[in-house]
């Protein structure tokens, strides 16, 4: 047998007590991974997302079902280039036992790739590829926002409705704009609407001008758009600083107004978007939410606060049916896929592709408020075309 000396003896039960230390922390602390863009066109709306997350975990007394909750953060830049280096950040660096993110579509395929691969939690609060509430949908990833396609599709019923016959679309060169243009287009077309023309500029780019002389000179009856954040800022600014905005209605996904509206001023007034969330809800969960996130924050929240929020409820509610044991993988999955999410923007339940079914509002801009009108599509359900869970 091997002789072993005072010293090493010493090392060694250390190192094992310093490993039982680190199980006995691990066991009653979750570590919740944060990945969100802090800087760039999306920044603000990263800032949301956590703020709203933390605040449900504030509202608990700083714990889900009896853990503590520990969080890491990485900022993802809204760069899809780096988006699986820093979710292993997050996973292999930190050891992270949930992922939170992120806003950027091309980013979350990066983060969803790395779920699918270490089969890691991920709840995804914003970004909206149908890809990954589609054809990759899996067991361990969930979203507590919507599809490119849900708001989109709304959006193309209610303009036929108004008896608009064609339309122009103007976004970004990346999944969301694109699936978000399709949306548009599957919703206005069955409903006997063309879109005439599909403009778009490079993201996060926001030089407007060439494309806004061609839909002045294209004169469709409506344009459809989809920006979001300080891009949506400028796009919504410049729309009606090329006297466009009287002359051709202008239609969005709800990210075109929200979180945006003091920064846009009256060039945003009257205009009409559909969404998940609006102003003027009016139900005892949304007064109570906005009231709590204006107190802790010094700020008025949006969708994307809501989306940060409910991402920390769904994972209360994992927890709370594994009996706060993470370990419990099959009752955590379990009790995510059946909880019924008391959102702020009206309570929710996930399809089996893990997005929620959810009511889509029609809103219109009025003093710097985005109005419920009218419920634009109740209960809709993204179609998760190729999922199969
Ligand atoms: C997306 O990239 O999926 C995305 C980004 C910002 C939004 C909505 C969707 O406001």
């Amino acid at each position: 047998m091997k002789n072993f000396s005072a010293s090493s003896l010493l090392t060694l039960s250390c190192a094992l007590l310093a490993a039982s230390t680190a199980q006995a922390q691990s066991s009653d602390t979750i570590k919740v991974g944060l990945m969100l863009p802090y800087t760039g066109t999306f920044a603000q709306l990263g800032v949301a997302i956590e703020n709203g997350f933390k605040l449900f975990v504030q509202e608990q007394g700083g714990a889900l079902a009896g853990k503590k909750i520990e969080f890491f953060k990485v900022d993802d830049e809204s760069e899809p280039s780096k988006g699986i280096e820093n979710a292993n950040k997050l996973v292999q660096r930190d050891k992270v036992d949930v992922l939170i993110g992120t806003v950027h579509s091309g980013v979350a395929m990066g983060m969803a790739k790395v779920a699918r691969d270490t089969k890691t939690l991920l709840i995804i609060p914003n970004a909206g590829a149908d890809a990954i509430t589609g054809a990759l949908c899996a067991p361990n990833i969930f979203r507590t926002s919507f599809t490119n396609w849900q708001p989109a599709y709304a959006m193309g019923l209610v303009a036929a409705e108004r008896k608009h016959k064609s339309a122009v679309t103007i976004t970004w060169k990346y999944a969301a704009g694109e699936e978000s243009v399709k949306g548009f287009k599957e919703g206005f077309e069955a409903k006997g609407g063309k879109v005439t023309k599909e403009l778009s500029v490079p993201f996060p780019t926001v030089e407007f001008q060439a494309l806004l002389a061609e839909i002045a000179a294209a004169k469709p009856d409506a344009v459809y758009t989809f920006f979001a954040g300080a891009g949506a800022v400028k796009f919504v600014k410049d729309y009606a600083a090329a006297g466009l905005k009287d002359k051709i209605p202008l239609y969005g996904a709800g990210f075109l107004t929200d979180g945006t509206l003091d920064a846009q001023g009256d060039a945003a007034s009257g205009l009409l978007t559909t969404l998940h969330y609006a102003d003027g809800l009016d139900t005892p969960k949304d007064r109570s939410f906005r009231l709590s996130y204006a107190k802790t924050y010094k700020l008025q929240p949006d969708v994307y606060a809501v989306q940060g929020y409910d991402a920390a409820q769904m994972l209360a509610a994992g927890l709370k049916a594994a009996g706060g044991d993470f370990s419990k993988r099959e009752a955590l999955i379990k009790g995510m896929e059946l909880a019924k999410i008391d959102s702020p923007r009206g309570a929710f339940t996930l399809s089996k592709a893990h997005n929620p079914v959810q009511d889509i509002y029609l809103r219109k801009v009025e003093n710097k408020e985005n109005k419920m009108v009218s419920v634009a599509a109740k209960g809709l359900a993204d179609p998760a075309r190729g999922c199969r869970m």
